[in-house]
């Protein structure tokens, strides 16, 4: 593959910028993420991760079993516990202002 390659289309994170963070001691996926900001566009690593942990193994031979998944975060728009416990309906984050607003005069 050319080192301009895009891994990471969220981000538009290449091939070259991975292995330079790799040759700067990077060795998860999580140090990859923080020296290049592969991994923390709107997918959230979906598309890049096992692409990165691939080019991880090639570089260091650690098994690839070994070298650990990004950390996985919260979902990026707001959300109540209960629609995560599966208690209710997911609302639209519009309709959650509204209903905070009027809890508020209340
Ligand atoms: S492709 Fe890397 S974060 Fe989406």
């Amino acid at each position: 593959m050319d080192k301009s390659t895009i891994i990471c289309k969220c981000e538009e994170i290449n091939i070259d910028e991975i292995e330079t963070a790799l040759k700067m001691g990077a060795q998860t996926f999580n140090d990859v993420k923080r020296l290049t900001r592969c991994g923390m566009g709107q997918c959230q690593a979906k598309i890049c991760m096992n692409l990165v942990r691939n080019l991880i193994h090639q570089v260091s031979d650690i098994p690839l079993s070994e070298i650990s998944p990004a950390t996985m975060r919260m979902p990026l728009k707001m959300i109540r516990i209960e629609v995560l416990a599966g208690d209710c309906e997911p609302k639209n984050v519009v309709s959650i202002f509204e209903e905070s607003i009027s809890e508020e005069g209340d």
